[in-house]
């Protein structure tokens, strides 16, 4: 069970101490959002290339942009652990993956909570991660779609068979109120925007929702 906070409701005039304060997380979750996959705007390569020099734990971009065919494995060799594109904005998913983790950084592909993932089954051999979004991707602190954890369960059974260790993240109104269902239904990474940085505690929020995950290991 791993906790990736999400920068994205962090101070964005202070991102060294924001992460600082999050260091007890197993990753940092950054949101790269281009203004045309989704309606919102945040932060490029540049950035992420600063926050990589001064993070204590592992980046984990979750790239919200189109063509991510051309961009996605710049961030890979920028240094960022773990890479996750859009499957509904990939053009060769499979050629992006390899792109990704012949970088060396894990490659992950994210589902809209729209989009079916039988068709994308066939990709787990490619991927390190597959990201089920449990909002409409685009902005923190939106409610989180329990009609989601029926794909959770479906991206569970499928890595099953499968086999191998891929893991399955969530993203989008995971708090201490809703990270046990996840849990349950199989999701083993998972993003907390509003639920860590609004906290009192970043600290203290990334603990409480370690304990509660592991309750359903
Ligand atoms: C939404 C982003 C999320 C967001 C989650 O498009 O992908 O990572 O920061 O924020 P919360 O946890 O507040 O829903
Ligand atoms: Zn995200």
């Amino acid at each position: 069970m791993q906790i990736s906070p999400s920068i994205l409701s962090a101070d964005f005039a202070n991102l060294e101490s924001e992460l600082a304060a999050i260091a007890n997380a197993d990753w940092a979750h950054v949101d790269v959002m281009d203004n045309h996959f989704v309606p919102n705007l945040t932060l490029g390569l540049p950035v992420v290339e600063s926050l990589l020099k001064v993070s204590p734990i592992p980046i984990d971009c979750h790239l919200m942009i189109e063509d991510p065919d051309r961009w996605a494995p710049g961030y890979a060799e920028a240094g960022a652990q773990s890479v996750t594109f859009h499957i509904e904005a990939a053009a060769d998913p499979i050629r992006l993956a390899r792109a990704i983790r012949s970088a060396g950084a894990r490659a992950a592909f994210a589902l809209k909570p729209g989009t079916d993932f039988a068709p994308y089954e066939e990709l787990l051999p490619e991927v390190d991660m597959v990201l089920v979004m449990t909002v409409e991707p685009g902005f923190g602190g939106q409610s989180f779609m329990a009609d989601q954890m029926p794909k959770v369960r479906q991206v569970r059974e499928a890595v099953r068979r499968h086999g191998g260790e891929i893991w399955i993240q969530v993203d989008g109104g995971v708090s201490a109120a809703t990270i046990e269902q996840c849990a349950e239904a199989g999701a083993d990474v998972f993003v907390a925007g509003s639920a860590v940085y609004g906290a009192e505690s970043a600290a203290a929020a990334v603990e409480q929702l370690r304990e509660l995950s592991a309750r359903h290991g």
